[in-house]
């Protein structure tokens, strides 16, 4: 089956959420132009200067800015944001580098179609500060992962994984320059897998063609 084809038949609707630069998000714009098997509909951000908005004008694509401060409590926040987003109503919904925490109600909400790409080699380094700390732990790898998302923070199926040896002298920087490269390869093909209908969540895990990944998800070497 032809790319226009898949296209023609089952449109896969993705909405981005990004509060920061959206390199990742530029990523997946690239990719769907060369492979368009999806659409996405809308980028929404938490940030009004999120650069990642000025990417989504340039590509065509619907913004939103949502500002949590401008809401009460998280879930009057993940409220707000779940009826932006359901506008579009999307089969997919992406974060990128959306640095909230999300309530149960949301995850719920978007369960099997929520997808996060997260820089460390999870489990390793769930939360924050990832790349300091997989040096500090004297780690020999990192990485990053791209995961389905539940309740449980940065917890859910991991689908796919690139890593790289830590070389000795490198800093967070160092690193977390090449991590942004691999991620850059990684989301754009989870995604693609999913408008593809490859890739899906059940109750065991994150399954990709049938078959049942690791709980490392796919290893992905450039
Ligand atoms: C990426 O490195 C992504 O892994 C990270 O934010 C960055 C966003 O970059 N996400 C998290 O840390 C989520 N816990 P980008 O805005 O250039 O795509």
């Amino acid at each position: 089956m032809t790319d226009s084809i898949s296209l023609a038949s089952k449109p896969c609707n993705i909405v981005v959420l990004i509060s920061g630069s959206g390199s990742n998000l530029q990523a997946i714009i690239d990719d769907l132009a060369q492979h368009p098997t999806a659409r996405i509909c809308a980028v929404v951000s938490n940030r009004a200067d999120a650069y990642g908005l000025v990417r989504a004008q340039r590509a065509g694509i619907a913004q939103h800015v949502l500002n949590h401060k401008d809401f009460a409590d998280r879930l009057a926040f993940d409220k707000a944001l779940m009826a932006v987003i359901d506008q579009h109503q999307p089969d997919l919904v992406v974060l990128a580098g959306f640095m909230r925490i999300l309530t149960p109600e949301f995850t719920r909400h978007y369960a099997q179609r929520l997808l996060n790409i997260h820089p460390s080699l999870l489990p390793k380094h769930k939360g924050l500060n990832t790349h300091q700390r997989a040096i500090d732990e004297g780690d020999q790898e990192h990485g990053c992962s791209v995961h389905f998302v539940t309740e449980e923070l940065d917890g859910g199926p991991v689908v796919i994984q690139a890593a790289l040896p830590i070389q000795s002298g490198e800093t967070a920087e160092d690193l977390a320059l090449k991590v942004h490269a691999l991620e850059h390869q990684i989301y754009p093909l989870a995604v693609r897998w999913f408008a593809e209908g490859r890739l899906q969540l059940s109750e065991q895990g994150a399954v990709l063609d049938g078959q049942h990944l690791a709980n490392s998800g796919f290893q992905f070497h450039s």
